[in-house]
């Protein structure tokens, strides 16, 4: 065995060479790597004995693509193209021997060899564009010349991982080997293919799949016309369509000069900064500074939940799908018979959409107990308490539950806006007490803020992180402030919206701004959804918001057909001229000048608020790092990704000219836009929100 260089070994078995690549954790293409690539080759062809070689990884996984931590530095050693050319022109069929996954650049390099096998666990997938990019390697000119331009456009527009099965039907893999035995599998293979002579298949010189395409634009307009609503304000999917149809209309290398182009573009631009940044820190989140990764856990065998209602079903979904057991605890049968139902009705929903079987949905329900007792929860690992947002009714649940429940259990709250460390001063154990705000519906919103209280353990924190991975969530630790993470920064969207209403825009003008800045929709719209009646009654009302006017109208948003907007049959919403008069009503009666406001102001009034509160939340500590803000708000809000979150935004704008507006608003409106310390300190010291 040689060793090309730390990264890469070759040894020679018969008359295969191996070359094996070993760079932890995922084999990504580095230099050392692309050199080992190269090199590597290159002295298995100057070999005579040697008649094929093996490509193969060491580790949990073949190839996973370009260093990711690469771009935007200057290159260095080989480039990736070199390395592909010394595969692809060599003399002597390369097979590569795919484990794990072979993705983007991995699976370009596979695309280059002569031949694939794999394991069947193994998947590939070309996922550049979740990372704002295209495949730059050939992989976008390579992989419809084998699966045809359909599947290839389905594949690098969604990114999605391939089984090893499908990649056999598809023609990307050639052969399966046994599991476990991949090494093995590959050499008998390679010797086959010198025994049998076949010839050096190259996949650039394939064209049967693509002249088939050729004069049928149909194929892309129609898809692109079925994505759109998916695609909305992203550049990657139509970059990576425009390479799919060069590779159908151009030869093979006119075709890779227009990847090399779009990739340029689409590399050394901010969706693409972006989109890389929420890939990292959706891995930074799961990292807690004092709280260490072997912190010793709970094991969380039973479930708890009280409260049957909204969100106290949708929470035990969640427990269910992954298989543990949950007794839910209400007040009356009524609720409880209620809440069961629920449950049961999302469950043969999906069912019924062939998301599983009816057989799982007994199982599920199987899991489920419904209890009017608190007492039956002694035994539970966790409970997590979803009544009535009342700090006094979760005291009384809290101090019920010290009582019963049996020690060393975590005791959650899913406040979305209570102190948890008074609720924690209700139990003897405040240690046991932690927050797990879920957002509704929590059956489906990938997002938990967990929230420590002051003294809530290391070992509870940990288990509701690990908890929240086995569930499926993106977890982000938080600290206890009113609103926490999430809530605390859409608090100062929603005032300067209702503000921006009665000082001259209209709701559907502040809709419009936001959802072509790539939120999923504007406050009102969101409003009108939720129903305005939230936290709405009509004892309390005193006609002093618009929404006071509108619920005493019984304009209560979609579900009465009117709210802030008009709604016809189909839930269409047309801006309503009865709101308008209302406003302006309004506005005339407190005495306000309306004016016409730009989109510009409307975009800068909802959005730097937001980044200077989350520089606050920074500066008090109530967020470990500014790229979880953005995982909170890409999570739970659906802010787009291609901006990469509140926090990276202001970067890309620039924490000096949000510091600016800041001021000049301050000076105009008072001190709503009172600047936080940190931004001012970030300005001064010319770093970025993301150096916290
Ligand atoms: N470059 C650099 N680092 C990478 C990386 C990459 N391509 N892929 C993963 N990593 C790092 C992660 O940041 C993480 O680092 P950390 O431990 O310091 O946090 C570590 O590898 C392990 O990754 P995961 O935690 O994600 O491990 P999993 O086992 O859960 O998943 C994986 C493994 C499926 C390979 C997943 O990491 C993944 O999807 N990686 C990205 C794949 C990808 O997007 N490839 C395309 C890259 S762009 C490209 O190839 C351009 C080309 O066309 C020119
Ligand atoms: P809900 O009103 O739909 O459900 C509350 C349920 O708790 C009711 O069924 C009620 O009968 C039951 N309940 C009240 N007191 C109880 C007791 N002592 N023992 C057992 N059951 C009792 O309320 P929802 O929306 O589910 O909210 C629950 C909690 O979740 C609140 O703290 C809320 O702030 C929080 N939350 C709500 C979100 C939402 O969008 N609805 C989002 C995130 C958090």
């Amino acid at each position: 065995m040689t060793a090309i260089n730390d990264v890469t070994t070759l040894e020679t078995v018969g008359e295969v060479a191996v070359l094996t690549l070993n760079s932890p954790p995922v084999n990504a293409l580095s230099a050392p790597v692309r050199e080992g690539i190269n090199n590597g080759i290159k002295q298995a062809m100057e070999n005579d004995a040697v008649k094929a070689i093996v490509l193969i990884c060491e580790g949990k996984t073949f190839i996973a693509g370009a260093d990711i931590t690469e771009f935007g530095k200057a290159p260095a050693g080989p480039s990736l193209f070199d390395a592909l050319n010394m595969i692809e022109f060599a003399s002597k069929p390369v097979i590569a021997a795919i484990h794990g996954t072979a993705l983007g650049g991995g699976l370009e390099v596979a695309l280059t060899c002569h031949y694939r096998v794999a394991v069947p666990s193994a998947k590939c997938g070309l996922p550049e564009v979740n990372l704002g990019l295209l495949p730059g390697a050939g992989g976008t000119q390579r992989l419809p010349r084998i699966v045809g331009p359909e599947k290839a456009l389905e594949m690098v527009t969604s990114g999605s991982h391939v089984g090893a099965k499908k990649c056999l039907e598809m023609g990307l893999v050639d052969e399966l080997t046994e599991e476990g035995k991949l090494r093995d599998g590959a050499i008998a293979f390679a010797k086959k293919i010198v025994a049998e002579k076949r010839p050096l298949k190259r996949v650039r010189d394939l064209s049967d799949k693509v002249e088939a395409a050729r004069g049928k634009p149909e194929i892309f307009s129609e898809f692109r016309k079925a994505n759109a609503r998916k695609f909305r304000g992203f550049l990657a999917p139509e970059y990576n369509i425009q390479c799919i149809e060069a590779a159908v209309n151009l030869p093979f290398d006119e075709g890779i000069k227009v990847e090399q182009k779009l990739f340029r573009e689409l590399v050394t631009g901010t969706q693409s900064a972006a989109q890389r940044h929420v890939f990292f820190a959706e891995r930074q989140v799961w990292k807690l500074p004092d709280v260490p990764a072997d912190t010793p856990t709970i094991p969380v065998n039973k479930v708890g939940i009280i409260g049957a209602g909204t969100m106290g079903g949708g929470i035990a979904m969640n427990f269910l799908n992954v298989g543990l057991p949950v007794t839910i605890v209400e007040t009356k049968q009524e609720a409880l018979d209620r809440g069961i139902a629920t449950i049961r009705k999302n469950y043969e929903n999906s069912a019924k959409k062939g998301r599983f079987s009816m057989e799982e949905v007994e199982k599920r329900m199987g899991l489920l107990t419904g209890s009017l007792e608190m007492e039956a929860l002694a035994d539970s690992d966790l409970v997590i308490e979803a009544v009535f947002e009342n700090m006094d009714v979760k005291k009384q649940v809290f101090s019920k539950l010290d009582a019963i429940v049996k020690q060393g259990a975590i005791l959650a709250t899913n406040t979305s806006a209570l102190n948890i460390d008074e609720i924690a001063t209700a139990v003897k154990r405040p240690e046991a007490v932690i927050g797990l705000h879920f957002f509704s519906p929590a059956n489906v919103m990938r997002l938990l803020e967990v929230v420590r209280a002051d003294k809530t353990s290391k070992p509870v924190i940990a288990t509701s992180m690990q908890l929240a991975k086995k569930i499926g969530k993106i977890a982000a630790l938080v600290g206890v402030c009113p609103g926490f993470v999430g809530n605390r920064i859409l608090a100062q969207r929603q005032r300067e919206a209702q503000k921006l209403i009665l000082e001259g825009a209209m709701p559907w003008d502040v809709d419009r701004v936001l959802y072509d800045f790539g939120l999923p929709m504007g406050p009102f719209a969101m409003s009108d959804l939720a129903g305005l009646d939230i936290g709405w009654s009509k004892e309390k009302s005193q006609g002093a918001t618009i929404r006071d006017v509108l619920c005493e109208m019984d304009r209560r948003g979609q579900k009465t057909g009117a709210g802030f907007y008009d709604y016809d049959e189909n839930r269409n919403a047309k801006p309503s001229p009865v709101v308008e008069k209302i406003i302006l009503d309004f506005a005339q009666k407190k005495g306000i000048n309306r004016r016409k406001i730009s989109d510009d102001e409307i975009l800068e009034r909802c959005i730097y608020p937001m980044i200077n509160e989350g520089a606050k939340i920074l500066e008090e500590g109530k967020a470990i790092r500014s790229s979880d803000i953005d995982i909170v708000w890409i999570n739970g809000y659906g802010f787009p990704v291609y901006r990469g979150g509140p926090m990276f935004y202001g970067d890309t704008v620039g924490a000096d000219k949000v510091l600016a507006k800041m001021k000049e608003f301050q000076a105009q409106m008072g001190d709503d836009f009172k600047p936080a310390a940190l931004l001012e300190k970030i300005v001064a010291e010319g770093k970025k929100f993301s150096d916290f």
